[in-house]
């Protein structure tokens, strides 16, 4: 596994961040530090992705910080120059993954079925984002979907919160959970960010509490 997935496996949650003024990355850093949680998956669902996504790399070297709803190779590489360590995919877009793969770009591509899978198998991934989580079918799905495939992890993303979290980490074949519930894209558009880090920190707990 490369050495940022092993990374994403200590802390076992990603925050998945939508921010529409740049401006924010700074405070949001800090209120994701302040509440233990030392990774951010910024998406391109903005403008303001990659000016983020630098002032984020910029300001905490501590802050594992990624691309999330990556389209195009054009988008990987906007990431990449700006800092972002890892790329995530709602998809799989075989021209996105094998980009990263022939860069070395640690990449999770979105799958919620077996041939998904199998195309991430045969390109040697052994992480896989299972997105949309909850709507494609939730633990269910992803405990029949991943019982033929021994190597490979996951990290669900979709419909994931307080009240599910425990139930997907205790599964050994999950390596985190993404979401965006501790970093709602409305309390950093309010500059709440004292309340990202109170949220931040009860996921953490949350995520310490599963064996
Ligand atoms: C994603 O892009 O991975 C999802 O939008 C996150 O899903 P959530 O908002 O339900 O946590």
């Amino acid at each position: 596994m490369h050495d940022v997935l092993a990374r994403i496996e200590t802390v076992r949650l990603v925050p998945v961040i939508k921010i529409e003024r740049a401006g924010d990355a700074e405070p949001l850093g800090e209120a994701l530090l302040e509440g233990g949680l030392p990774i951010a998956e910024v998406t391109f669902r903005t403008d303001a992705a990659a000016e983020a996504i630098k002032s984020l790399a910029d300001c905490f070297p501590d802050l594992l910080v990624g691309a999330g709803t990556v389209l195009s190779v054009d988008q990987v590489a906007r990431a990449v120059d700006s800092g972002a360590r890892f790329v995530v995919s709602p998809g799989f877009n075989p021209r996105v993954v094998d980009y990263c793969i022939g860069r070395s770009i640690p990449i999770t591509p979105g799958v919620n079925n077996p041939t998904q899978i199998e195309m991430g198998l045969e390109r040697g991934l052994d992480v896989l984002k299972f997105f949309p989580a909850e709507a494609s079918g939730g633990m269910a799905l992803l405990k029949a979907m991943s019982a033929p495939y021994g190597g490979i992890r996951f990290i669900p993303t979709g419909g994931i919160g307080p009240g599910n979290l425990r139930s997907y980490l205790s599964f050994d074949r999950v390596l985190a959970c993404g979401g965006s519930w501790m970093v709602k894209s409305e309390l950093i558009a309010a500059g709440d960010f004292a309340e990202i880090s109170r949220l931040c920190r009860r996921a953490v707990e949350l995520a310490r509490s599963v064996e």
